[in-house]
């Protein structure tokens, strides 16, 4: 594919909805309901099912939306990414991550059958290695089972395996503990230390690059621990440390065998790489076929994605609708408000899948953009929003879209609090639509509505499930990348401070190049007295 430079606002669908936008500034999302609608803005895929009728749209929106989809390269860049060209062009990589989802079939069909072997490879290793840790045949250095887990790693290499940790919690073996550590603050780790027996503890090196900081100078309090515990004077060569990356050399260097290291490759990007051996502390505590379950559903979504009309397309309505409320209605965030306790991490997960994928103001060739891309993503879980933000969502003055997402089945048996958790979601997206004008109330207490959502119910919260629901927001983030012709898989942005941070805390660092209000913090805080 040839990454030429796309303005999308050059478009003639891009005109139609500015005029649109103008025409529909005194629509109501209520009076667009007829009989059909609610028909007509349902999608369903893998147990996924999205109603977005409360939204600010009307036929000929959406028709616009679906026409500036089909003028944009999109069409074209998602073919490229599942051929395997290489659409991350300043890393000049390949964006593979659907692969580590996909049948050595359709790896095939997809002209990247020489992926499959490589990646069944990795699963195979996984499987084995998170197997003995789940029958007790990895032992320890003192011979005593694993009871504990802890992934070590930060951003991709911790959101994922944490949330999906988090939201498959019931299928999850009950003598095994997963713990997650990402922050350099010391506290976390610490406190996790206090609380751990260095006989029965896995540490699991998470790091595509293994030089992230964070990382490092845990697995480091990590290792000291255990050393000083078991009288190890190797730590990291222990049966206690394994390590995941794509950097090999970098692990053995620390000492790991290459026993207990699994790779993955770098056309895998870190906020994509839970399908990979990233994954693996998942893969610990559900086991092997249900990580297995929570592939499929992702592959089952990607083929959706590959095959349905843009029209019925699921990543790419939920692409267009964050484009009109963005590009058109002035919409600078959305939030994500899961109606499940066990999808408490999501938003998390999603900030850095949208925002360091989409957080861009060049186009793929360099040349500066001109208009918003990607928004501000935030929430919580439902019905705690509720209780802290949900004002502003009803009565603030910005317009935030609101992604409400909701599991059918009760897995807790719990009918009475299932029963108010939806109730209260049906409840929200209801009114924020709604509103209420009353003219014998005073002003404060009326609600003027027309404020749009989506709502996304799972059948059941299962690893198929949420696969899916992953690679749902997935592809709506390479959607939405390609119409504003950017690249969403580099993030250079996150650079800067990083080695500003290595400078800042060098032994040689030379305090008069820096301004004037960081350097009278370096006093403040005491940092310009402590050296490494
Ligand atoms: O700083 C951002 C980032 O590079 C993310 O993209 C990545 O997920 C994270 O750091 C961790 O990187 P690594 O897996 O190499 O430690």
């Amino acid at each position: 594919m040839d990454f030429k430079h796309f303005d999308p606002t050059a478009l003639a669908p891009w005109s139609a909805l500015q005029d649109s936008a103008s025409a529909m500034a005194s629509t109501r999302i209520l009076d667009l309901f007829d009989d059909k609608r609610v028909e007509q803005c349902s999608l369903d895929c893998a147990g996924v099912s999205l109603d977005y009728s409360k939204n600010l749209v009307d036929k000929t929106v959406l028709e616009q939306l679906v026409a500036l989809a089909e003028a944009s390269p999109l069409a074209e860049h998602r073919a490229a990414m599942f051929a395997g060209e290489s659409i991350n062009v300043t890393e000049q990589r390949p964006v593979l991550h659907s692969a580590l989802r996909s049948s050595a079939d359709v790896l095939a069909r997809r002209g990247t059958a020489e992926l499959a072997d490589p990646i069944q490879e990795q699963l195979d290793k996984m499987a084995a290695l998170s197997g003995s840790i789940r029958d007790g045949s990895w032992t320890g250095a003192t011979g005593k089972e694993i009871t504990d887990v802890v992934n070590i790693g930060i951003g991709g290499s911790d959101l994922g395996p944490r949330m999906a940790y988090e939201a498959l919690k019931e299928y999850s073996a009950a003598d095994l503990n997963c713990h997650f550590i990402a922050n350099v603050d010391g506290e976390p780790i610490l406190s996790l230390l206090r609380r751990l027996d260095p006989e029965t503890t896995l540490f699991v090196i998470c790091s595509k690059t293994f030089t992230t900081q964070e990382t490092l100078m845990n697995a480091h309090t990590a290792a000291k621990w255990l050393g000083d515990a078991l009288s190890l004077n190797k730590p990291f060569s222990s049966p206690h440390f394994m390590g995941i990356t794509s950097s090999p050399e970098a692990a053995n260097a620390l000492g790991i065998p290459n026993s207990r290291l699994l790779s993955f490759w770098d056309w895998v990007g870190g906020r994509y790489s839970l399908w990979s051996t990233i994954g693996f502390s998942v893969c610990v505590a559900v086991g092997m076929e249900h990580f297995r379950e929570l592939l499929d559903g992702a592959a089952t979504m990607d083929q959706h994605f590959i095959d349905a009309p843009l029209s019925q397309n699921m990543p790419v309505i939920l692409a267009l609708l964050g484009i009109w409320y963005g590009n058109f209605l002035g919409a600078e965030s959305y939030a994500v408000i899961p109606y499940c306790e066990r999808l408490k991490e999501l938003p998390l997960y999603l900030q850095q899948l949208d925002m360091e994928s989409n957080g861009k103001s060049v186009a793929i060739d360099g040349s500066p953009i001109e208009f918003d891309t990607g928004p501000i993503v935030w929430g919580t879980t439902g019905t705690n929003g509720q209780h802290s933000f949900f004002q502003l969502l009803h009565q603030g003055s910005h317009c935030v879209p609101v992604d409400f997402i909701g599991v059918v089945k009760d897995s807790m048996n719990q009918a009475d609090h299932h029963r108010a958790l939806l109730g209260n979601m049906l409840a929200q997206s209801a009114a924020l639509m709604s509103g209420r004008q009353d003219d014998s109330l005073p002003a404060h207490r009326q609600y003027a509505g027309n404020r749009p959502s989506n709502t996304l119910l799972l059948d059941e919260l299962t690893p198929y499930t949420l696969g899916a629901l992953i690679a749902l927001y997935e592809h709506k983030v390479f959607v939405q990348g390609s119409i504003w012709g950017i690249n969403s898989f580099d993030q250079w942005g996150v650079e800067l401070g990083k080695s500003m941070a290595s400078e800042l805390l060098a032994d040689d660092c030379d305090t008069n190049a820096l301004d004037a209000s960081t350097r009278s913090l370096l006093q403040k805080t005491g940092l310009q007295n402590v050296k490494s």
